[in-house]
């Protein structure tokens, strides 16, 4: 019998019984199974008593988001339509809370994930690189330029925060202000290049910053910046995510281009 449920204690031990593999690097699942069993929504596939697939939602309730995550089917079950019977179950229920649009983001690379997406009705809104940097001392200058939400004339724009994409809404944009985690650079008083910087709550030691825009001397600056902070801090990870191509660094050790996907509820 198939069965979707909350999680309970016991299932942990066989979720990450086959969540180690899953991709050429691993997997992440067990550095955040205890945050997502306490944050948002963790379901759990289960077939005739045993664990086989999972997936996580949250929602963003101020920006009317779903996203969703962690979506994993124990390879013995694939190709069954368990993922499509997970993702649903949380399109419904956000639906119904109201929410309008649901969001994911997977590798270019990643065949299986792209056509379930597609086949479910998924669009990709954008393609986005993923670079990941190392902190070091570097020669910066904490010296940005103040910005106004009101100056942001992009009603589109994303940052990442513990690996989601989450629209920068007025007031997150507040909240991000407050704390010195946007960063700008104006040149003849016209904004010229914008980040947004935070680190990851789920996942351990990450610093993320968030290109939204800019011009090579800006991005450098800014990634100059979070180098050092990222040493000062202490953060053994940085990570880089703009839809640019290409950033203006010697030292990059990887690079993974993604999409994210959105799709109206
Ligand atoms: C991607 C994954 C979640 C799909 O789970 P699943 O339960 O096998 O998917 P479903 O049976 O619901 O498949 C639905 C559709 O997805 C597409 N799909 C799924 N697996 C596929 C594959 N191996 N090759 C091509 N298309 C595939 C197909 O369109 C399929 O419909 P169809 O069977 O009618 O052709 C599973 O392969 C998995 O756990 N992969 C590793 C983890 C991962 O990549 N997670 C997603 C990260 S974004």
């Amino acid at each position: 019998m198939t069965q979707i449920r909350k999680p309970v204690a016991s299932d942990k031990q066989q979720i990450l019984g086959f969540c180690t593999n899953t991709f050429s690097w691993g997997d992440y699942i067990h550095e955040v199974y205890d945050s997502w069993t306490n944050e948002g929504e963790l379901v759990i596939l289960e077939e005739n008593n045993e664990p086989i697939a999972m997936c996580h939602g949250v929602i963003y309730s101020e920006e009317k988001m779903l996203w969703i995550e962690g979506i994993r089917v124990r390879q013995d079950y694939r190709r069954k339509g368990f993922a499509e019977l997970l993702i649903s179950h949380l399109e419904r229920n956000a639906h119904d809370l109201g929410i309008s649009h649901a969001d994911m983001l997977i590798e270019s690379e990643n065949v299986p994930s792209l056509n379930l997406a597609a086949k479910i009705g998924y669009e990709i809104k954008s393609q986005w690189n993923y670079f990941a940097v190392e902190s070091k001392k570097t020669s910066y200058s904490s010296l940005f330029d103040s910005v106004d939400y009101d100056e942001l004339n992009y009603s589109e724009l994303r940052f990442v925060e513990s690996w989601r994409w989450i629209p920068l809404t007025r007031s997150n944009f507040q909240r991000l202000n407050s704390d010195g985690q946007i960063l700008c650079i104006r040149d003849n008083k016209k904004i010229q290049s914008l980040g947004i910087m935070t680190d990851s709550r789920s996942f351990d030691n990450t610093m993320i910053l968030t290109i939204l825009f800019g011009k090579s001397y800006g991005i450098q600056k800014f990634i100059q910046y979070v180098q050092r902070l990222a040493l000062e801090k202490n953060y053994s990870k940085l990570r880089i995510l703009t839809q640019q191509d290409e950033i203006p660094i010697v030292s990059i050790q990887k690079k993974f281009p993604f999409y994210l996907v959105e799709k109206i509820l």
